[in-house]
């Protein structure tokens, strides 16, 4: 038992970045079919940063808002999780706290595991509340999933941040204590210190992944965790969101329960704001791949449990992969379009390459729709500039050395900029 203090997530937020790229337009510059990527991976776009766009300005772009409605009182700690660290030793969240105007009385850190360390920052932070209820923990996930042009993997790129206040007493989630974990030296996908994009072996990462989700949910069972039909909603580390379809459908193997396992159909340009339904319609409006899923009509009397894959990977679908930020989209989807959530378990399943793969569960606190950002998210993904083919190529290929000093153009719409190179130094400032 957690005991008397309730320990969770007492605020959310998704950012993004200035740029997207329609997968339409990458499959008719590259002669793919569009449904490998709408279907067969489950993406419609990625997010995609501007020359003045980085880790910072998005992690800062993310926790803004949090710190504008709660203040920063009593936070000591920020945990920055990432896997595109701009420097090998000063934490990437030294410039957020300075960009934020945070106390001097803290510590910053940042934590490294591919996409599961902003789960270990998570849990990291329940810990520091548990010993100390009056403190609040910022922790940020912020990634730019980069891989090399025409690799298979280069449709799965993408960009965002997510900022996440552990606090006692949450509005939000309230973690609970048991958790399966499940660890592994394996080389799926890594990237060598010299390297601005990642090496991945993709059959094997997809396995490997899978075979993490084995580990951690037996883990799960051994230390006294919910049983599948105890767990009302389950969320997916979402490299593509057919992965967390592939996930359902191991999950559903493992445990012998019959789960859902449609995502949503992609819908494409300017209509993608479609890709966001209102609570009730996520579901049953939206057109789902059931030509790959090979659903009945009747699925909504009789089918399988819903447990919210399509609900959960609604943001996803158009932001690409996030990484470390991946996992906690999903949750702020979920928590954006399903209204029916209160005192619900969800199940999290949390993967980083690598590997280290956790399964832990959340209690959803009742009058958390009060606190919905459907609308800002939304904004934020519509008002993003799509790139053409060629100029996000351009962008791609362009990379800044440490060893000249640069100042980069003015792009970014968001709140915070990256300024440029002095000295080796990158230099941050707001909009
Ligand atoms: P690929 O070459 O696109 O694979 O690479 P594919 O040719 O097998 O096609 C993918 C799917 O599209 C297949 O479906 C095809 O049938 C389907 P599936 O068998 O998977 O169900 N397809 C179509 N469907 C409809 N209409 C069509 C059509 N054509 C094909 N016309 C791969 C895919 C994932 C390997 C690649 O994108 C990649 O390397 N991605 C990067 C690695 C990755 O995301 N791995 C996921 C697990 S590891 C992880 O999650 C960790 C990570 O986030 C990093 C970290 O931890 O830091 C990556």
């Amino acid at each position: 038992a957690a005991g008397t203090v309730s320990i969770g997530i007492d605020d959310i937020e998704l950012a993004t970045s200035h740029h997207v790229v329609r997968l339409d337009d990458f499959a008719e510059a590259n002669g793919t079919d569009p449904n490998k990527f709408r279907l067969g991976l489950g993406q419609d776009e990625f997010s995609f940063p501007a020359p003045d766009e980085d880790v910072v300005t998005m992690a800062a772009a993310a926790a803004a808002p949090i710190i504008q409605r709660s203040g920063s009182d009593g936070i000591r700690t920020m945990l920055f999780a990432t896997e595109s660290g701009i420097d090998q030793s000063k934490a990437a969240g030294m410039a957020v706290h300075s960009l934020l105007d945070l106390p001097s009385q803290m510590r910053v850190v940042e934590v490294k595991e591919a996409c599961y360390s902003a789960t270990a920052a998570l849990q990291a932070a329940v810990g520091i509340v548990t010993r100390s209820p009056g403190q609040r923990v910022l922790v940020i996930a912020s990634d730019v999933a980069r891989y090399a042009l025409d690799s298979p993997g280069e449709p799965t790129q993408g960009a965002g941040a997510v900022a996440m206040l552990v606090s006692a007493d949450p509005k939000l989630l309230e973690i609970e204590p048991v958790s399966g974990l499940n660890s592994a030296d394996v080389d799926d996908f890594w990237r060598p210190n010299d390297s601005t994009t990642a090496i991945v072996d993709g059959a094997l990462s997809v396995t490997a992944y899978l075979d993490a989700l084995t580990g951690a949910w037996t883990d799960l069972a051994a230390q006294g965790g919910p049983a599948i039909a105890e767990i009302d909603r389950v969320l997916y580390h979402q490299p593509f969101t057919k992965m967390a379809k592939k996930a359902q459908v191991h999950l559903a193997g493992l445990t012998g329960e019959d789960l859902d396992t449609e995502i949503v159909a992609g819908v494409s340009g300017a209509g993608a704001a479609a890709a966001s339904p209102g609570p009730a319609a996520a579901h049953s409006a939206a057109a789902t791949d059931s030509a790959t899923a090979g659903a009945s009509d009747n699925s909504v009397a009789t089918g399988p449990r819903d447990t919210a894959l399509a609900t959960s990977t609604l943001y996803n679908r158009r932001l690409g992969n996030s990484y470390t930020a991946s996992l906690y989209a999903g949750l702020c989807s979920l928590l954006d379009h399903d209204d029916d959530l209160a005192g619900k378990r969800i199940g999290l399943f949390s993967y980083g390459s690598g590997s280290v793969g956790e399964f832990f569960t959340a209690r959803v606190v009742p009058g958390y729709e009060q606190h919905s950002h459907r609308q800002s998210v939304t904004e934020a993904l519509d008002a993003r500039v799509p790139l053409s083919i060629d100029a996000y190529r351009a962008l791609h290929a362009a990379e800044l050395s440490s060893a000249e000093d640069v100042t980069t153009p003015k792009v970014t719409a968001g709140p915070f900029r990256f300024a440029g190179i002095r000295g080796g130094a990158r230099h941050y400032e707001r909009a």
